[in-house]
């Protein structure tokens, strides 16, 4: 692993930086405060790739690797953290199974629009019975001549309100429990299905995250994606990836709130100097920016070890667990470094430290990826 970015990936970084502070930025508290999903951003961001990143021009990806994929999502997340998690579900959560598992006509009507950006996906695994235990969801899909109908209820859907497609697991012979699940990709318009209410949150207000509807829902059977029973697989693999997103997004958040922290400490005044020659501000500031860098770092590593090709779920995990963490303790700090200014809403810190806490619980909470951690520590 090469430590140092690449030409290429460095001038994506500059162009990508460029684009979220001038087009990003101004728009996150609005967004944070009305919850409106961010369609005209998501075509800006289309524009330059960034719905595809490490896809093939063959798919209608920008064809650049997994390390630029994270740089990508955390440079937008470190200006609004819900465009950040918007893009991350559509690179690594809707593309990529399509990608690994779709068949070429697939690829031609759910793959290359979405990669383009042209349309807008999302992942439906989490059901409001089944999250950390996503082996036993109860969605259910019965195949009837070349159709499957599928009932039941999704939850906590990002970009839920706002995907043209949603890829759902069901399961299709339920008595085999895990081995039943079923990915199928079900467009909006089919009948019998429908968004349901919209999650009111914490943080990461513009993400359109939905309760996703199925009655009687039929959908056809060359939407599956992978074959049947294989879903919960073409799901865990998924969500290696997307941990690595989420990773990236705990780190951009972090950043922005370093990054704010540390300006005001050298222009708030207290006892008659800035704040940032007391050692207390000064060791918290140390203290965050070495943790952005190990975060970066493990966020890195693990998207290398994806573009090799070989099994990065440990190193995912690794990576998701230390930069979620690692960005609830920064933007903690960073609220304590701005005092009563950073619990108001004027300052942007507050915002991180909403947007922070949901990477500690979506793709998987710290103590799911302690889990996969530790088993994969046990048979090492
Ligand atoms: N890649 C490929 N195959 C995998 C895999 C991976 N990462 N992980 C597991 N598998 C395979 C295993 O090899 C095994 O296959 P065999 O039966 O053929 O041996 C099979 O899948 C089952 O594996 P495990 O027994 O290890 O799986 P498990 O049932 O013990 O998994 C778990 C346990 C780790 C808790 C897993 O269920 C899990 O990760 N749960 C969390 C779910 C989650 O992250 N949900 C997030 C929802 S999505 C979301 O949040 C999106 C959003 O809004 C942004």
């Amino acid at each position: 692993m090469d430590l140092e970015l690449s030409e290429e990936q460095n001038l994506l970084q500059k162009t990508v930086r460029e684009f979220a502070e001038s087009e990003v930025r101004p728009l996150a508290k609005e967004l944070d405060e009305t919850g409106h999903f961010p369609h005209a951003l998501f075509k800006k961001a289309a524009e330059l790739g960034l719905t595809g990143v490490a896809f093939p021009e063959s798919e209608g990806g920008a064809s650049f690797d997994h390390i630029a994929y994270t740089i990508v999502i955390e440079e937008i997340s470190r200006c609004c953290a819900s465009t950040g998690v918007i893009l991350s579900v559509q690179n690594s959560l809707y593309c990529d199974p399509i990608h690994r598992y779709g068949t070429e006509e697939q690829k031609r009507k759910f793959l290359l629009p979405y990669t383009r950006g042209e349309k807008i996906g999302c992942f439906a695994l989490t059901e409001p019975q089944a999250g950390s235990n996503a082996a036993v969801l109860q969605t259910k899909a019965v195949r009837k001549g070349d159709k499957y109908i599928v009932n039941g209820t999704k939850s906590w859907i990002t970009n839920g309100g706002a995907a043209d497609a949603a890829i759902v697991y069901v399961n299709t012979e339920p008595a085999k429990g895990e081995k039943g699940i079923t990915a199928l990709v079900v467009e909006k318009g089919t009948p019998g299905f429908k968004v349901g209410k919209e999650e009111k949150k914490l943080g990461i207000n513009a993400t359109a995250c939905c309760e996703l509807v199925f009655t009687d829902c039929e959908v056809p059977a060359k939407n599956r994606i992978g074959n049947e029973g294989e879903g919960y697989k073409v799901a865990l693999s998924t969500l290696d990836g997307g941990r690595i997103g989420v990773g990236a997004q705990a780190t951009g958040i972090a950043q922005n709130a370093f990054e704010a922290a540390l300006q005001y400490s050298q222009q708030r005044l207290a006892f008659g100097q800035p704040i940032s020659q007391f050692q207390a501000i000064q060791f918290m500031l140390a203290d965050m920016a070495t943790e952005i860098d190990a975060s970066r770092l493990l966020i890195r590593k693990a998207a290398w070890k994806q573009d090799t090709g070989a099994r990065f779920s440990m190193d995912a995990a690794v990576a998701k667990l230390f930069a979620s963490e690692m960005a609830t303790r920064v933007t903690h700090k960073a609220i304590q470094i701005h005092g009563g200014n950073g619990y108001s809403r004027e300052y942007p810190v507050e915002r991180n430290y909403r947007d922070a806490r949901i990477t500690e619980i979506y793709e998987g909470t710290s103590e799911i990826q302690r889990l996969v951690i530790s088993s994969w520590v046990l048979k090492s």
